[in-house]
């Protein structure tokens, strides 16, 4: 090879470097993650080359996996970009059998006539907003979450209308900067644009298209479905400002607040809140301020709930948060029969523990692990120091498979943990080189569910061990960068640049989003998400371990808008009016929330296994769970509505009946508790000693039972 030769192929491996996600992880070996695969051409080539961590759960996902053509539903609209048209849809909401589901029709659709069947890319993307652009960028949509109006920025493309409906009437106002359409299907449509722009009904095709002032067109459409004719002025006025960008930040515990930049002039910023948002948004007293106030009179539906109107570019929502830390807030109750119980069988379980907890499935061994670690917090409750020793020992050697690579401890140990520098993440081997093995890991589904248990365990050793807890503060660290990275961290320096930022926490939504790099025809999922709790209540004790209060603090703040989205939307009591009655008089708990649909059937059991629907909603029950449950009257009914047939069912295993049990406790301690004294096995995350921890804690126990 010439030197000539050498120096392309330096520069073109500079190149090829450049384009992967950050520096390598400081602590773990880097991996080749074969079942994620190189990001598509639906990202832009800026996106792609510019080194940041790409996200991997974000509500937009579908937008640049496979050919992008799947839709979103950025609220109040599902909004699909296909063959070069951005199709509207302001769904409909069905009822189904076992589901509640929206679909998708192509109610308004707009595209660029210099660009037919262009593809969209995503071009930029923030905490609240995605924008696509066409290739030739002569169309670009910044999608913002809750805007009452899509808006469509033209530069010198020539705007082309298109529907599935029949279009019954076209008027406009004189100067054809606003025009109202009214569809056969009922919905009216109202387009405004920032200079004049003429449009009809095409008599020369069909009733079913519209023509637009047919010459290129610089400026500004915004789209918005007129839900109320009465509605009609307060989209008028708010119709010129819209917000380009939305930020996130975390001012103070508990509390998060959106920032939205705006353009396009005169005007205030209208967006849609959420029933959720409204209980806990901070409403302005004066005017003169950009926080938020609410406008009531403004309606959109939503599978989430009915929408409201909200202007101002600023708004402070502030959950009911808990500071919930190592053990049960109130401690046991003052019975020392109470305490020799969780004793005895802590006692059990210690004995029962493994030197090395052996199982090559990250979720698994996480469960296992985590299990464990709740062993040595009961023994300080119980106090059983005698136990702790015993059970940091096996904590040590299990956790050194994953975080050291240590094969002494476990010859047959195949599987390992390392950084993914395309993507900007940890993954399993295993997970890397099948797109189905630990449960998707390496397609960067579950993160947050098998990290956390991971840093929960971990949490815990470093602070039994605090010699072990600095030699391995990297590998935590990195861990919870990968779930839960935001901004810059003192123990875990440039992680913004490794990890994308919070993983899968959508700040809209307020909960987080599983699904990973998977398109789905009902956008993004999640199912567990106590174990989406768990994993930031891990996170915060991981901050407690090391004395970091920044780590703790959004920790439990994320513990907290997790579990409002949970109880807002998961959590179904009687009398909800989220959902329909029919729904509501069947449910107490979704199985799997999806973007588009709350649906009863889980990833791994059908709608009729109501005790595992209750369980994977519960587990692992540790000190944060009396947050995610608080309301002891909604336990009540949940644990009613599951255990009805419970007994009639050979399925229905002492496992997941272990988690009816723990709710039960929350108001009926001592029902409870005759119950979990027959348990005969117990879910591989929970142990006897951690059942009985948990009821004899609760408020609602008396002194003595
Ligand atoms: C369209 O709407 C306008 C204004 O409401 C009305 O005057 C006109 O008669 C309508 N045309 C048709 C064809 O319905
Ligand atoms: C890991 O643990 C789970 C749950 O106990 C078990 O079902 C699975 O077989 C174990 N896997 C391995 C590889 O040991
Ligand atoms: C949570 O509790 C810990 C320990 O009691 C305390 O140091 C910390 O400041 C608290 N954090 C919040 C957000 O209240």
């Amino acid at each position: 090879m010439t030197n000539n030769n050498s120096l392309i192929t330096f520069i073109l491996l500079a190149i090829a470097v450049k384009a992967l996600a950050g520096d390598d992880d400081q602590c773990f070996g880097s991996i080749n993650n074969a079942a994620a695969g190189i990001p598509s051409q639906l990202w832009s080539t800026d996106l792609r080359s510019s080194g940041a961590p790409l996200p991997t759960n974000a509500f937009w996902l579908n937008y640049v996996l496979q050919d992008g053509s799947q839709p979103e539903y950025i609220h109040p609209y599902s909004i699909r970009f296909k063959q070069g048209l951005v199709s509207l849809c302001y769904p409909k909401r069905l009822l189904q059998p076992t589901a509640v589901i929206q679909v998708h029709t192509d109610d308004l659709s707009i595209s660029c006539k210099e660009e037919p069947g262009t593809a969209f890319a995503v071009s930029a993307f923030d905490d609240l907003s995605v924008t696509l652009a066409s290739q030739g960028r002569r169309l670009t949509v910044p999608l913002v979450r809750g805007s009452p109006y899509v808006t469509f920025l033209f530069r010198g493309g020539t705007p082309l209308l298109s529907t599935i409906n029949a279009v019954i009437n076209v008027t406009s106002n004189p100067d054809a900067t606003k025009h109202k359409i009214l569809f056969n299907s009922g919905q009216t449509w109202l387009l405004y644009s920032s200079s004049p722009l003429p449009i009809s009904i095409d008599a020369t095709t069909s009733s079913f298209a519209l023509r637009a002032d047919a010459r290129p067109f610089t400026g500004t459409i915004r789209a918005a479905v007129l839900t109320d004719p009465a509605s009609e002025p307060t989209l008028d006025t708010y119709s010129q400002c819209y917000a380009t960008r939305g930020t996130v930040e975390f001012p103070a515990p508990f509390t998060m607040q959106h920032k939205y930049t705006t353009a396009g002039g005169a005007g205030e910023l209208l967006l849609l809140s959420l029933p959720m948002h409204r209980s806990i948004l901070q409403q302005a007293g004066g005017t003169g301020t950009n926080a938020a106030r609410g406008m009531p009179s403004l309606t959109y539906n939503s599978i989430d709930g009915q929408m409201e109107g909200v202007v101002g570019s600023t708004w402070t929502l502030r959950a009911g948060g808990a500071n919930v830390s190592w053990h049960s807030p109130r401690g046991l109750r003052a019975d020392p029969a109470a305490s020799h119980e969780i004793s005895a069988a802590l006692q059990r379980d210690v004995d029962d523990l493994p030197g090395v907890i052996v199982n090559s499935s990250t979720y698994f061994f996480g469960k296992a692990a985590a299990r464990a670690a709740r062993l040595a917090l009961i023994a300080e409750e119980v106090a059983r120091p005698d136990l702790t020793g015993r059970i940091a020992a096996t904590l040590r050697s299990s956790l050194a498979q994953w975080l050291d690579s240590n094969h002494a401890v476990n010859p047959n140990m195949s599987n390992s943990i390392g950084y993914d520098r395309q993507w900007g993440g940890l993954v399993s081997s295993d997970g890397a080189a099948d797109s189905g093995a630990d449960f998707g890991l390496g397609m960067y589904n579950d993160h947050h569910f098998h990290w956390g248990y991971f840093v929960y365990a971990g949490a815990v050793l470093a602070r039994m061990d605090p010699e072990w807890g600095s030699q391995h503060r990297c590998q935590l660290y990195s861990l919870v960068s990968d779930y839960m990275q935001h901004g810059t961290s003192q123990h875990n320096s440039g992680s913004a640049a490794r990890y994308p930022r919070l993983r899968h926490f959508d700040h809209w939504l307020m909960h987080s989003w599983a699904a990973g790099l998977k398109n789905f025809a009902d956008g993004r999922n999640q199912e567990s998400t106590s174990e989406a709790v768990n994993s930031y209540y891990a996170a915060s004790l991981l901050g407690s371990a090391f004395h970091d209060a920044a780590l703790a603090e959004l920790g439990v703040t994320l513990v907290a808008f997790e579990t409002h989205a949970a109880q807002s939307l998961w959590h179904v009591p009687l009398g909800s009016e989220l959902y329909e009655a029919e729904f509501v008089a069947r449910n107490r708990m979704i199985g799997v929330l999806w973007a588009n649909k709350r649906d009863t059937a889980l990833w791994f059991g059908p709608p009729e296994w109501l005790e595992v629907r209750l369980g994977i909603q519960v587990l692992p029950v540790t000190p944060v769970t009396e947050v995610l449950f608080s309301d002891t009257g909604f336990a009540r009914e949940v644990v009613e509505w599951a255990s009805a047939d419970m007994d009639s069912r050979p399925e229905a295993s002492d496992g997941w009946k272990g988690f009816v049990f723990a709710l039960q406790a929350s108001y009926d301690p001592a029902t409870a508790l005759h119950h979990a004294r027959q348990l005969k096995e117990f879910d591989d995350g929970n142990s006897a000693s951690n059942l009985l921890w948990w009821i004899h804690t609760r408020a609602a126990n008396p002194e003595r039972l």
